[in-house]
């Protein structure tokens, strides 16, 4: 019998939406050319290329000149640090960001001060989100940036962008030297309505796999104004700030795959939240143990982060994949030692509860038969593993010792 297969990695990536693969389509073999060429096939792809560009601001409440296609959320995330850095001299060598953000944006941030700019990790609360009191205290003279994402990829949880966004505004109004507002919403791009003068920010990441799109293309939102340099060099693609010939097909899919998930937005919100809470709750009634991270009415619907206490996140992982479910760990697993991610360290979550944490992550293809299934499967992985686990044999043999 073939196995059974739910998909539970919605936030690593998305299936593609086959309406956003009708509308790629003819941009691969018809309307073939290079927007930058001046004859017809050209212009075809240049009329294209306009429209998309136009369709996407205007669901962010943006202009076309404000949005910049790349090739992911990671170099989005790599354009807005760096290229601001980089229109600026080191005199405004500080930047402001948080200890829970995806490795795009701190990988980014650790290589800035190893040469020579001053970086400030927000902590975050046991929730996962920060405070604005506290970013508040962190201002300086210098700082020239604050790169805060939307929402977690780990946990979901929601910062507070708008206020820290009305805060920011109320300081640059005192101060000569602007500072700059980048968020990562990558998690919350076709999930969330964004509405970026309702933000706040000056810049906003996005990525297309993460919302039903094809995998390869970013986008950038940058505010009219903003002082930004390239990073890479050569063409005068997407206004002189990523060259390299523009991918055409992706763009497209990018603009229809977030067009699709914005017309249903509300209704896969409320789908997406009633298949987290029920599986939430499932878990919660039936097993021992757990600890639910982050997941509360700070977060994003499509994330459900949960600690099994006393056995290894990635075991369970790969017990129910055999089982035909796929779901992801925020453990990195480097040479051989689980470290405990990143992420729920800055929460304080306790070592056990990290090492065993699993992120479920919904998106509006799965269904309550799935949740069943995890359901039915779920307390038998965890009681198998368990037995297996020295720490859990210690607790249980002292608890029966006690009667
Ligand atoms: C919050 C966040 N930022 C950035 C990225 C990177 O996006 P991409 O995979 O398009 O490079 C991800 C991907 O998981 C993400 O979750």
């Amino acid at each position: 019998m073939e196995q059974k297969r739910v998909y539970l990695d919605n936030s690593a990536t998305t299936v593609v939406d086959p309406e956003v693969i009708r509308e790629m389509q003819p941009y691969f073999s018809d309307v073939y050319g290079n927007a930058s060429s001046f004859h017809y096939f050209g212009r075809q792809a240049k009329v294209a290329l306009n429209s998309a560009r136009k369709k996407v601001a205007d669901i962010l409440n943006a202009e076309s000149e404000e949005i910049f296609f790349n090739g992911c959320g990671t170099e989005s995330d790599n354009i807005a640090i760096l290229g601001i850095v980089n229109a600026y001299d080191k005199k405004r060598g500080h930047i402001i960001t948080t200890k829970i953000e995806h490795h795009a944006v701190l990988y980014a941030c650790k290589y800035l001060e190893k040469n020579g700019y001053e970086v400030t990790y927000l902590d975050v609360n046991r929730d996962g989100t920060v405070s604005v009191e506290d970013f508040k205290k962190t201002i300086k003279d210098n700082t020239l940036l604050v790169t805060i994402m939307h929402a977690n990829n780990e946990v979901g949880s929601i910062q507070p962008i708008e206020n820290i966004a009305a805060e920011l505004k109320k300081i640059n109004e005192k101060r000569k030297d602007k500072i700059y507002f980048h968020t990562d919403a990558v998690q919350t791009a076709g999930k969330v309505r964004l509405n970026v003068k309702k933000l706040g920010v000056d810049l906003l990441t996005m990525s297309a796999h993460k919302f039903n799109g094809p995998k390869g293309i970013g986008a950038l939102y940058i505010k009219k104004g903003v002082n930004i340099s390239p990073i890479t060099f050569g063409g005068h693609h997407e206004n002189g700030l990523r060259p390299g010939t523009e991918n055409i097909p992706y763009i497209i899919g990018f603009a229809k795959a977030l067009e699709i998930s914005y017309s249903k937005i509300e209704e896969y919100d409320k789908k997406v939240l009633a298949l987290r809470e029920k599986l939430k709750k499932g878990i919660l009634s039936i097993i021992p143990d757990v600890v639910i991270n982050g997941s509360g009415n700070t977060a994003i619907s499509s994330i459900l982060n949960v600690s099994f206490n006393y056995i290894e996140g990635e075991s369970l992982l790969l017990m129910l994949d055999m089982k035909g479910i796929a779901v992801s760990t925020g453990s990195a697993c480097a040479s051989g030692s689980a470290e405990p991610s990143h992420v729920l360290s800055a929460m304080h979550v306790d070592p056990i509860s990290a090492q065993g944490a699993i992120r479920f992550s919904f998106d509006c293809h799965n269904t309550e038969e799935d949740v069943n299934y995890v359901l039915e499967v779920l307390p038998k992985t965890v009681s198998n593993l368990r037995l297996m686990s020295p720490i859990w044999s210690q607790k249980i043999f002292k608890g029966r010792s006690k009667n």
